[in-house]
C-alpha cells in the first residue's frame, strides 16, 4: 500500500542529511525585474563561466580576457600598513576557516600552488570581488570594499608577493594581473576540450549529486504519475517553476537518474580539491568503488523509472541513499561528533 509506504518512508530514509539539508547561505542578490532581465543575466552568468574556463586553460585567451592589465601582483602593489590592516580582519574573520598561515582548515587554503593555480591569469580585482562578494561564509555582515582590497593586500602577503610604496586602490585592482599558472588540464576524448576541475567537491555535490538525489527521492512521497504541476501563469513568472512543466511527472525521475550516472565520475576527476583544500582522493580504490556504486544506483533508479512503477521507484531509493551515504560516512561525515566539521573531510588515511 502507498500510503503506509509513505508514512514509514518519510519517517525514516527520506530525512537523510541529503534530502533535507537547508540551503546554509540565503540567495543574497537581488533577482532582476523581468524574465527578459533574467535571460539576459543568465546568459551574462554563462558567459562568465565561460570567460572563467578559458582564462584557467587557455593563455591566448587570458590574454584576451584581461588585455589591459598592464601590472602584476609582483610589482609591489600594496603597502605593508595595508597588509597589516587586511591581517588583523583576517585574524577577526576568517582565521577560523582558513587558518593561522592560511594553510586551510574548514575552507581551502588561501596560498600556495593550489591557490595560485585556481585564480591562474586572473585579476586581482576577481579576487577581490570574490571575497567582498561571498566571504566569511555566512557572514551576519558583508565585508567593507576596504576590508576587501586589505584582506587581499594580505593574501598577498601571505603568498610571498613583494609590498611597494603605495597601497592597493579600487580604481587600479582591474589592471593588476594574478601571476599564471601552468595546469595540467586532461582533454576529453583526446578532443581539445579540456576536462579540469571548476568546482571543489561539495560545490559539485551540491550542484548535481543534490537535486538529482532529491528528485529521485521524492518518489518516496508522490507518485510521479499523479505529479502534474501546477499552472505558472498566475504569479510573476519563474524558470525553475516553468521548467518543471517541460519535463514533468516520471520523466522528471528518469532525467534525474541519468544526471546521477552520468556525473558520478566527475567524483573522479584528478586535481579537484575538497572544500577544505585537501585534494579528493581518486586514486584510493575504496573511494572509486564508493563511485561506481553511485553510477550503479544512478542505472538501477533509470530502470526502475523507465518500468513506470511506483513500487519499484521507491525501492530503488534504498540503493541510491546507502550509495551517497557509505561513502559519506567514510569521507565527509568526520571529525568531532561525526559530523560538520570539515576538517578531517577526504582524508587520503580513513
Ligand atoms: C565559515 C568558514 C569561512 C570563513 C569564516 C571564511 N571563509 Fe573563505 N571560504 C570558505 C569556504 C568553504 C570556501 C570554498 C567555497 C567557495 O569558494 O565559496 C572559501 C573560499 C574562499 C576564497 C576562494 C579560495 C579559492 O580556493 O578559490 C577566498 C579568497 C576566501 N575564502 C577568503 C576569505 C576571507 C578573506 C575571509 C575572511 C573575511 C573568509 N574567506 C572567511 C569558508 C570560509
Ligand atoms: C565517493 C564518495 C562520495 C559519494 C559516492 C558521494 N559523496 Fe557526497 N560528499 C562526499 C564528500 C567527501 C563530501 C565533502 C566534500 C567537501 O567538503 O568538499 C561530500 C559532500 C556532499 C554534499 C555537501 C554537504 C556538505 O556538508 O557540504 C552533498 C549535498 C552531497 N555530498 C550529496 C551526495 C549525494 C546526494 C550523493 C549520492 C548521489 C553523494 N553525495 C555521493 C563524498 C561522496
Amino acid at each position: 500500500m502507498h500510503l503506509i509506504r509513505r508514512g514509514r518512508r518519510s519517517a525514516g530514509r527520506v530525512r537523510s542529511d541529503d534530502t533535507v539539508r537547508v540551503a546554509r547561505r540565503p540567495l543574497r542578490r537581488t533577482p532582476p525585474a523581468t524574465p527578459i532581465a533574467r535571460a539576459f543575466a543568465a546568459a551574462a552568468g554563462r558567459a562568465g563561466v565561460t570567460v572563467f574556463l578559458a582564462a584557467a586553460f587557455a593563455g591566448a585567451l587570458v590574454f584576451t580576457a584581461h588585455a589591459r592589465q598592464s601590472r602584476s601582483v609582483a610589482d609591489g602593489v600594496y603597502s605593508v600598513e595595508q597588509a597589516e590592516r587586511g591581517r588583523q580582519v583576517y585574524q577577526e574573520q576568517c582565521v577560523t576557516c582558513h587558518g593561522d598561515a592560511l594553510e586551510g582548515s574548514v575552507g581551502p587554503p588561501l596560498a600556495g600552488d593550489g591557490f595560485l593555480a585556481i585564480w591562474s591569469g586572473l585579476s586581482v580585482v576577481d579576487l577581490v570581488d570574490k571575497i567582498h562578494n561571498t566571504m566569511p561564509l555566512q557572514a551576519p555582515a558583508p565585508l567593507s570594499r576596504q576590508e576587501s582590497i586589505d584582506l587581499t593586500a594580505y593574501v598577498l602577503q601571505a603568498g610571498g608577493f613583494p609590498a611597494g610604496q603605495a597601497e592597493l586602490t579600487d580604481a587600479a585592482l582591474p589592471g593588476i594581473a594574478l601571476p599564471t599558472v601552468a595546469t595540467a588540464a586532461a582533454s576529453a576524448g583526446g578532443g581539445d576540450v579540456p576536462v579540469a576541475p571548476i568546482a571543489n567537491l561539495a560545490q559539485l555535490m551540491r550542484a548535481i549529486a543534490f537535486p538529482a538525489s532529491n528528485i529521485v527521492f521524492n518518489v518516496q512521497i508522490k507518485d510521479p504519475a499523479d505529479d502534474v504541476p501546477a499552472p505558472t501563469g498566475t504569479r510573476s513568472f519563474d524558470f525553475v517553476e516553468w521548467g518543471a512543466t517541460v519535463y514533468p511527472g516520471w520523466e522528471a525521475i528518469d532525467l534525474a537518474a541519468l544526471a546521477i550516472a552520468e556525473s558520478a565520475p566527475l567524483f573522479l576527476v584528478p586535481g579537484r580539491r575538497c572544500e577544505n583544500g585537501r585534494p579528493v582522493p581518486v586514486e584510493r580504490a575504496d573511494w572509486r568503488e564508493y563511485t561506481a556504486a553511485v553510477v550503479e544506483a544512478g542505472r538501477a533508479a533509470y530502470r526502475a523509472s523507465q518500468s513506470r512503477d511506483w513500487d519499484a521507484a521507491i525501492e530503488v531509493t534504498d540503493q541510491l541513499n546507502a550509495a551517497c551515504d557509505n561513502c559519506h560516512q567514510v569521507y565527509r561525515d568526520v571529525g568531532a561528533e561525526g559530523r560538520g566539521v570539515g576538517t578531517d573531510r577526504c582524508r587520503q588515511d580513513p
